[in-house]
C-alpha cells in the first residue's frame, strides 16, 4: 500500500483530486479537474507539507493514516495559505492538537484570521532549518508566488523541493502522480493556462524565486497542483521561466467582439492576410464565446495580439473591455498590438482601445482600422495593411538562419 504513495526517501504523496468543482477561484474552468497536493514525510519526526481543500478532509485523513496509522504528526509546514491548500488546517489541528505549525512571519496572522487556529508554532526565516532524522529541510521565502506568505521547503537529503503553487498546473492525477509513470500530455497546456490565469501577474517574484532556487540541487519538484516532477524538471522550469519573463512565440491572437458579424468579418480579413504572409499560429477568439481563461493562455503564448470591438453605447464592447482589464491586471509585457473596430453613427471603441494601448505599453503595430457599418473594399485594404504590418513585425524577430 505504502509503496504506491512513496516519492523518495520517506516522502509520501497524500494529495486529493477535485473533479467536482466547475470553476477554480470561481472563475477558471477545470475541464480536467485539479489536484490539491499534500506530502507526508514519515521520518523519525513526522511532518506534513501543506493540506488540501476542506471538502476532501476525510479522504486526506485516510491517506495520512494509511501511512502513519495512529502515530502523531509533529510538524505541519504551511508553504501557502490560499484555502485550496490551507483549508484543512483547523481539522488537522483538531485531530493532531499537539502539532507544531511551521510558517513565516506572514503565515500565522493568516492562519488565525482564516481559521482561528493558534498554538505552538515554529516561525522560520530565510534559510532556517528543520531536521526530521533522515530528511533535512531548509526554508526559502518566495513572496508573491503566489501570496505574500508563500515559501518553499527544500529537502537537502534527497533534493526534493516542495514548491507550493510554483511549477503547478491544472489537471487531476488519474492513478499515478509521478511524471515518469503517467502520460503527461494533458498537463502542458494546462500549465500555461494555470500560470496565466492564477500566477500571471507575478512574473517578477517568480523570476526572483527561480534565481534563488536555481542554485539548489533539485531532483524532485513537489508542487501543490499536478504531477510530481522528476525527469520533466527542465521542461517545467523552462515553461515557468518563459512565462514569467512574458516571452512569447511567433503567432497572433485575434480577440474580437461582434454582435451582428461585421466586426467579425474584419477579424477574418486580418487573419487571412496574416496567414498569406506566412504566420502559421493564428488563434481567433470571439470574446462572447471563448472563456477568458483560454484567451489569457493564448495571449501568454503568442507575441502578437490584435483586438477588435464594435462600438457599444459609446464605449468598447463590454466583453472586450473585460478581457482588456484582465490583460492589464496581469501586467502582460512586450506584445505587438493591433486594433480594429466598428460603429454605426459615432465611433468610440477604437479610440478607447487606444487608451488600452497606452496603459499596456504594448508596441502598437500598423494603423488602427475603424469601419462604419459594414465591410467595403477600403476596409479589406486597411485590414490587409494592418495584418501585413503585424506579420512584418513578427518576422523581424525571427533568428537569422
Ligand atoms: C446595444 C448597441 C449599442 C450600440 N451603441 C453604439 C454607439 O454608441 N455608437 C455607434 O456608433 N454605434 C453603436 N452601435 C452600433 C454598432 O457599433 C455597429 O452596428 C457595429 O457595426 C456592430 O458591429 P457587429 O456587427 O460586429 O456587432 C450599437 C449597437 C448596439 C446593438
Ligand atoms: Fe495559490
Ligand atoms: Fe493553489
Amino acid at each position: 500500500m505504502n509503496e504506491k504513495t512513496l516519492i523518495k526517501g520517506k516522502i509520501h504523496y497524500v494529495g486529493v483530486n477535485d473533479r467536482n468543482k466547475h470553476l477554480f477561484e470561481g472563475m477558471w474552468p477545470l475541464p480536467y479537474g485539479v489536484s490539491y497536493n499534500s506530502y507526508l514525510i514519515d521520518d523519525d519526526i513526522v511532518a506534513l507539507v501543506d493540506t488540501v481543500d476542506a471538502c476532501y478532509f476525510e479522504v486526506f485523513l485516510r491517506k495520512i493514516r494509511s501511512i502513519i496509522g495512529n502515530r502523531p504528526i509533529q510538524y505541519l509546514i504551511i508553504n501557502h495559505m490560499e484555502p485550496d491548500h490551507s483549508g484543512s488546517i483547523r481539522l488537522i489541528k483538531q485531530y493532531y492538537p499537539d502539532i507544531v505549525i511551521v510558517g513565516n512571519k506572514q503565515t500565522f496572522g493568516m492562519i488565525e484570521g482564516f481559521y482561528g487556529v493558534t498554538g505552538e508554532r515554529y516561525e522560520v526565516k530565510e534559510g532556517d532549518f528543520l531536521d526530521l532524522g533522515y530528511h533535512k529541510l531548509r526554508f526559502y521565502l518566495t513572496p508573491m508566488v503566489h501570496w505574500p506568505e508563500t515559501m518553499m521547503t527544500f529537502d537537502e537529503t534527497d533534493g526534493v523541493l516542495f514548491s507550493g503553487d510554483g511549477f503547478g498546473c491544472f489537471g487531476t492525477l488519474d492513478g499515478g502522480f509521478l511524471d515518469t509513470r503517467i502520460n503527461t500530455d494533458k498537463y502542458w497546456d494546462e500549465m500555461v493556462r494555470y500560470y496565466s490565469n492564477i500566477v500571471g501577474k507575478y512574473g517578477n517574484p517568480v523570476q526572483k524565486a527561480m534565481a534563488k532556487l536555481g542554485k539548489l540541487p533539485i531532483k524532485v519538484v513537489c508542487s501543490t497542483h499536478g504531477p510530481v516532477w522528476t525527469e520533466n524538471i527542465p521542461k517545467v522550469a523552462g515553461i515557468y521561466d518563459r512565462l514569467s519573463r512574458y516571452e512569447a512565440a511567433e503567432g497572433v491572437v485575434i480577440a474580437y467582439g461582434s454582435m451582428y458579424g461585421n466586426t467579425e468579418q474584419m477579424a477574418e480579413a486580418i487573419a487571412e492576410e496574416l496567414s498569406a504572409q506566412g504566420i502559421r499560429d493564428i488563434v481567433m477568439h470571439n470574446v462572447s464565446k471563448s472563456h477568458p481563461s483560454y484567451m489569457l493562455k493564448d495571449i501568454f503564448q503568442y507575441k502578437g495580439l490584435i483586438i477588435g470591438s464594435p462600438t457599444y453605447c459609446n464605449h468598447i464592447y463590454p466583453e472586450v473591455e473585460s478581457l482588456l482589464e484582465k490583460i492589464l491586471l496581469r501586467e502582460v509585457k512586450n506584445r505587438y498590438l493591433g486594433l480594429f473596430g466598428s460603429f454605426c453613427w459615432a465611433g468610440a471603441a477604437v479610440k478607447r482601445m487606444g487608451e488600452f494601448a497606452e496603459k499596456s505599453k504594448f508596441e502598437l503595430v500598423g494603423d488602427p482600422v475603424e469601419m462604419k457599418q459594414a465591410m467595403k473594399d477600403i476596409t479589406y485594404e486597411q485590414c490587409g495593411i494592418l495584418a501585413r504590418a503585424m506579420a512584418e513585425r513578427l518576422k523581424k524577430d525571427r533568428p537569422n538562419v
